[in-house]
């Protein structure tokens, strides 16, 4: 079955509706289950990453390779963006030599916007900005959680740890509760800010971690913090405070998921021995990611 939305550009939480998501997310379910994909051949896609990834990186190219796309090697690092170029003119290098799809993750929030208001000659795809949206990772997220549930609503789904620096958070807490699920947040309150009241309550952990369905962790994102908050910082006080110790685990419900996007900073947000703990999905999250990243270039591409 091929996707009917179209959609040039996929780079943020705000272009997906509820029915837009079940729609990936059975395309994405069709393709872990063997679906074969439908894009128009050859397609040329460029991943372009100026901040570091294994993840998104390594998940976008597998995806691109399944799809049967061809993929140009690019290292923001060895192009011409270090002899000033703009990234606006990279990409229409790009597209002036053939590439159809570019793959962009970058540090300044909404990169994306001045380059879409320019009608950049390409399909752009969001791989994440600074602290503003990762949608990828928010599409894989929901296919983990309608996986293991079968639906959103009623759900209770805790979003836990460095709020403010997360692009996960932002963009997961946009379609959870427009999917019906309610979310709550914890962890140290500085980083609860005005954005996430309207989101969901915060709930110290203790109480927080018995009553969710899914209990989702954020890193710590110490290359986002100031020099102060980072001199501060201690792991073992933000693990005792703020993290999933193997007691806290022990009073999670029966059919509770715990997320994580990863990477985790084990002994940090969770103990290290729950990484792969029963009730783990971080690795299903990852292995999920690049059948919904086949899905999400599947529309892209036929747009
Ligand atoms: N979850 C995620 O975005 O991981 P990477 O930073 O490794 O891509």
């Amino acid at each position: 079955m091929q996707t009917q939305t179209r959609m040039t550009h996929f780079c943020s939480a705000d272009q997906v509706d509820p029915a837009l998501a079940a729609q990936l997310i059975a395309r994405a379910t069709a393709f872990k289950r063997g679906a074969t994909p439908s894009i128009p051949l050859p397609t040329y896609v460029a991943n372009l990453f100026f901040e570091n990834s294994t993840r998104t990186h390594t998940s976008f190219e597998m995806a691109e390779r399944k799809l049967g796309m061809t993929v140009l090697p690019f290292d923001p690092k060895q192009s011409s963006l270090t002899k000033g170029e703009t990234l606006s003119d990279t990409l229409r290098t790009l597209a002036a030599i053939g590439t159809q799809v570019a793959v962009i993750r970058h540090p300044t929030d909404a990169y994306y916007q001045p380059l879409i208001d320019e009608d950049i000659p390409l399909h752009l795809v969001n791989a994440g900005d600074g602290a503003g949206q990762h949608p990828s990772q928010m599409m894989l997220d929901l296919m983990t959680i309608h996986e293991e549930f079968g639906h959103f609503d009623g759900l209770t789904v805790g979003i836990v740890g460095d709020l403010t620096h997360s692009r996960v958070a932002h963009s997961d807490m946009q379609l959870l509760t427009q999917l019906g699920a309610k979310v709550v947040f914890s962890g140290p309150r500085a980083w609860y800010t005005p954005e996430f009241e309207a989101y969901g309550d915060y709930v110290p952990l203790a109480e927080l971690v018995p009553q969710v369905d899914v209990l989702m962790l954020l890193r710590v994102q110490l290359e986002r913090l100031s020099d102060a908050e980072r001199a501060e910082f201690s792991a073992a006080t933000y693990h005792e405070r703020f993290g999933v110790t193997e007691a806290l685990y022990a009073t999670l419900k029966d059919t509770a998921i715990i997320m994580h996007p990863a990477p985790v900073n084990r002994g940090v947000e969770l103990a290290d021995a729950l990484v792969t703990a029963p009730k783990s999905r971080i690795f299903t999250q990852m292995q999920n990611g690049v059948f919904m990243r086949m899905a999400m270039l599947e529309l892209v591409c036929n747009s």
